[in-house]
């Protein structure tokens, strides 16, 4: 008689996860490995959840733990509580978590405590900078994690640093791609530009990190910016709900050559981005479509935890201050053609990748080091 395989949970909370964890659903999928998706809840508006299932045929979730918003503290305290109920009762033989979010956070400390084993899908980024949220979770989630997918080659060196045994460590490529590139076929950016009342020559910005969004001189200084930008091209910002007041607040409205909108659901968002002259973003995973897209990208940060986007890619960090000058710069120098050197791995099978190592290891099989410093290689079939 066949051993039964032991379930596969993926812990999904937030927007960018939805996106990550797609490719992986599908590989473990073909492979026959059975699974399910704990949604945490942390997202919830339609805008920000579900359109993301539907967009990217992911199956309906197990369950979800509608743990909403809060402080750090009240969020993953709500987290904690409600994830260790639902993985003692699903009983899982691996977990897998994606990105830096809360929910990968508190996921990976619950597993830990259970002695339950977890994957990490996007190890190893790091932004040395722990005033974000997200350094905070990636440390942490890497230092816990039994598996670690790393989407760039420089997490192998982050990781390593950090005392993480490189037997772990697989470096597979972007699932963030696979979900892109599956994704080519359905964009549009003339009927959503259409459907938006946009000319043809249009920016797109995206703000939403607590840095440029939870102060308000800092939120004033950006929009002071983005304004200036506007006057060069017109701008549409599809706004995630972090600091939409305080935005507003701050002179983000819409007027003749700039629009602030509802966020987009992700077919209708990598459209528009697709189409741009220019994006303008404090994203992480935007920073990543737009290398791959070939999109001039302007990111508002002071560092980046993906700066494979700069050597290998269209992007490039600026100040507030910076902006106006840069965005001239790169409306004039036009559309930069996606190089020949995208970051490797980047090629839309990721997602296939971490799905055979994932099976592999729920079958005990034994992975060779060498299996581990560069990646299973994927063939079809
Ligand atoms: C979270 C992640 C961030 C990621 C982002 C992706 C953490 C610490 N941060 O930030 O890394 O880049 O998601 O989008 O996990 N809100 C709504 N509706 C929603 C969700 C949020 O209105 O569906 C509003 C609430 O006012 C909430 C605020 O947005 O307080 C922030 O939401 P939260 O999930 O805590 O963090 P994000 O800023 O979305
Ligand atoms: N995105 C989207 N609609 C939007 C803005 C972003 O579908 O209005 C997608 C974007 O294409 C990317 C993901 O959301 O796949 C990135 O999420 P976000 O910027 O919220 O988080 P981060 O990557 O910064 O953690």
């Amino acid at each position: 008689m066949r051993e039964r395989v032991p379930l596969v949970l993926h812990v999904l909370g937030a927007r960018p996860n939805f996106v990550k964890a797609a490719p992986v659903v599908r590989g473990l999928a073909e492979l026959d490995v059975p699974q399910g998706i704990i949604h945490t809840g942390q997202h919830y508006d339609a805008l920000m959840s579900d359109v993301f299932f539907a967009d990217l045929g992911l199956p309906e979730p197990l369950a979800n733990l509608g743990v909403g918003s809060g402080s750090h503290a009240k969020q993953t305290a709500a987290l904690l509580t409600g994830l260790e109920e639902v993985v003692l009762e699903h009983d899982p033989g691996l977990v897998v978590v994606y990105g830096d979010v809360n929910s990968t956070l508190a996921a990976i400390l619950v597993c830990a405590k259970l002695g339950i084993p977890t994957a990490h899908v996007e190890a190893g980024l790091r932004s040395f900078d722990r005033a974000m949220p997200e350094e905070v979770n990636r440390v942490v989630t890497d230092s816990l994690a039994d598996l670690l997918f790393a989407t760039s080659p420089e997490a192998l060196s982050h990781l390593a640093r950090e005392g993480v045994d490189p037997a772990k460590v697989h470096l597979v490529g972007n699932p963030m791609i696979d979900s892109l590139k599956a994704a080519l076929p359905r964009l549009d950016a003339k009927a959503v530009r259409h459907r938006l009342g946009l000319p043809e020559h249009y920016a797109v910005g995206t703000l939403h990190r607590p840095a440029n969004v939870d102060d308000a001189d800092a939120a004033r200084e950006l929009v002071t910016a983005v304004a200036e930008v506007s006057r060069q091209v017109p701008v549409v910002v599809p706004l995630h709900p972090r600091g939409r007041e305080r935005l507003a607040a701050a002179g983000l409205v819409t007027g003749e050559r700039l629009s602030v909108i509802d966020p987009l659901g992700y077919i209708d968002f990598l459209s528009l981005v697709r189409g741009a002259a220019l994006v303008v973003t404090d994203s992480g995973g935007v920073q990543e479509e737009t290398t791959m897209l070939g999109v001039p990208c302007l990111t508002l940060r002071a560092n980046t935890e993906r700066p494979i986007t700069i050597t290998h890619g269209t992007n490039r960090l600026v100040t507030p201050a910076q902006l106006p000058a840069a965005a001239e710069k790169a409306l004039a120098d036009g559309a930069a053609t996606p190089s020949g050197d995208l970051p490797p791995l980047w090629d839309g099978v990721s997602g296939p990748r971490i799905a055979r190592v994932l099976a592999a290891w729920l079958r005990g099989d034994n992975l060779s080091p060498a299996a581990h410093t560069l990646s299973v290689p994927y063939q079809n079939g």
